[in-house]
C-alpha cells in the first residue's frame, strides 16, 4: 500500500488582479505540484478584511482568483478549494488560538510591528491576524504550508500555538511545517524592481493584448550592454536562451522592437489560459466553492470536536 499523501494547505488573500510575478512566483509552482499532495487551497477573505473596504470588489476579487487558478490548470476535483468565510470553524478556532498566546508574543508579529513603526494605529484584526492564520492551518492538520518568506513567521506562530495547546490540553493539534517557496527568481516589474501590485509596475496576467502591450512598452530599458535586461529577464520566463539569442541578435539595439516581440510572446503564452478563463462563469465558481466548503468542513468539524472536548466546552 502506498503512503497516504501529506496534507499541504495554503491560503490566498483575494485582493486584486494577478500579475506575471504572481503567476511565476506562486500560481504556476502550486499548479505544477499540487497533485503530489492532499492539497487544500482557500480564499482568506476574512484576512483580506483587515484592509478591504469595498464589498463589491471583495466579492469580485474572490470569484476572480478562483477563475485564475482554474484557468492555470487547477482541477477542483483534485484539491479542496473553498472560502474561509464559508466555514465558521476558522473564526471559532481563531478565538481559542488567541487565548493560547500573550500580547507581547503578538506584538512581535511583523505586519503589526510594521504598522506601529509607521506610526499607524493598527486595527485589532491586524494584531490577531496570525491567530486566524494559525486556525486556518490547524483545523486541517496540515503537514506543510507553502508560503513566501514573508509568511514564515506566521507558520512558526501556528506551530507555537499547536505546541501550547497540546501542552495544556493533551495531544490534539498537528504541528505544521512551513515550506518556503524558494525565490523562483524575482520577476522584475516594468521599472526593474520586483513586480508588485504595490509598486504599480505590473504586467497583468489576464490583461487584454492591448493592456499587456501597454505595460511591456513601458518597461524601463538601460543602454548598457546589448540586451535590455528587464525585457530579457521577463522573456526568459517563457523562452529558453537558445530561442531568444537569435531574436535579440536580429533586433540588437532596437528596444522597441524587442518589446513588441515580448508582448506578442507573453500574449501567445497566456492566450489559451485566457480563453479558458473567459469560459468560466461566476456561477460555476460559486458551485465549486460551495462543494469545497462541504469537503473542508468534513475535515475541520472533527478537529473542532476534538478541540472542544479537550478544552471542556462540550458538556
Ligand atoms: P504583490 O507584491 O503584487 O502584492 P503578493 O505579495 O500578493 O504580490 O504575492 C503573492 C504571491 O506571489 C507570493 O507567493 C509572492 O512570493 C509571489 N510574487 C509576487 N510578486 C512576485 C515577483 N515579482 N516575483 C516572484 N514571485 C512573486
Ligand atoms: N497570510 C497569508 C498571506 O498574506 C494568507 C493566508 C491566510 C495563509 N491564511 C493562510 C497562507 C494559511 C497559508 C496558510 O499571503
Amino acid at each position: 500500500m502506498s503512503e497516504p499523501k501529506q496534507r499541504r494547505l495554503t491560503g490566498l488573500k483575494p485582493t486584486g488582479k494577478l500579475h506575471f510575478g504572481n503567476y511565476f512566483g506562486a500560481l504556476k509552482p502550486f499548479i505544477d505540484t499540487y497533485l503530489q499532495y492532499d492539497s487544500v487551497l482557500f480564499l482568506a477573505d476574512y484576512h483580506a478584511l483587515t484592509t478591504a473596504r469595498d464589498a463589491t470588489k471583495l466579492r469580485q476579487d474572490s470569484i476572480d482568483v478562483v477563475k485564475d487558478y482554474l484557468a492555470a490548470g487547477l482541477d477542483p476535483e483534485q484539491a479542496i478549494v473553498f472560502r474561509q468565510s464559508d466555514n465558521p470553524d476558522h473564526t471559532e478556532l481563531a478565538w481559542i488560538c488567541n487565548c493560547m498566546v500573550t500580547v507581547p508574543f503578538l506584538q512581535q508579529g511583523h505586519a503589526y510591528k510594521d504598522q506601529v513603526a509607521k506610526g499607524k494605529e493598527a486595527n485589532v484584526g491586524v494584531f490577531t491576524y496570525p491567530m486566524l492564520m494559525a486556525a486556518d492551518i490547524l483545523l486541517y492538520n496540515a503537514n506543510t504550508v507553502p508560503v513566501g518568506e514573508d509568511q514564515r513567521q506566521h507558520v512558526e506562530y501556528a506551530r507555537e500555538v499547536a505546541r501550547k495547546f497540546n501542552q495544556a490540553f493533551g495531544d490534539t493539534l498537528t504541528e505544521p511545517q512551513e515550506d518556503i517557496i524558494e525565490d523562483v527568481g524575482v520577476v522584475p516589474g516594468t521599472d526593474g524592481q520586483k513586480m508588485s501590485k504595490s509598486y504599480n509596475n505590473t504586467i497583468p496576467l489576464f490583461g487584454t493584448p492591448a493592456e499587456i502591450e501597454k505595460a511591456v512598452m513601458g518597461i524601463v530599458t538601460d543602454s548598457s550592454g546589448d540586451k535590455p535586461q528587464h525585457v530579457y529577464a521577463i522573456h526568459r520566463l517563457i523562452k529558453s536562451a537558445a530561442e531568444l539569442d537569435p531574436i535579440y541578435e536580429q533586433h540588437k539595439g532596437r528596444y522597441g522592437d524587442l518589446k513588441k516581440v515580448l508582448a506578442a510572446d507573453l500574449d501567445a503564452y497566456i492566450s489559451p489560459m485566457r480563453e479558458k478563463r473567459d469560459s468560466i462563469t461566476d456561477e460555476q465558481v460559486k458551485v465549486i466553492l460551495e462543494a469545497g466548503a462541504i469537503k473542508a468542513k468534513a475535515i475541520s468539524n472533527p478537529t473542532m470536536s476534538k478541540v472542544r472536548t479537550a478544552i471542556g466546552i462540550n458538556l
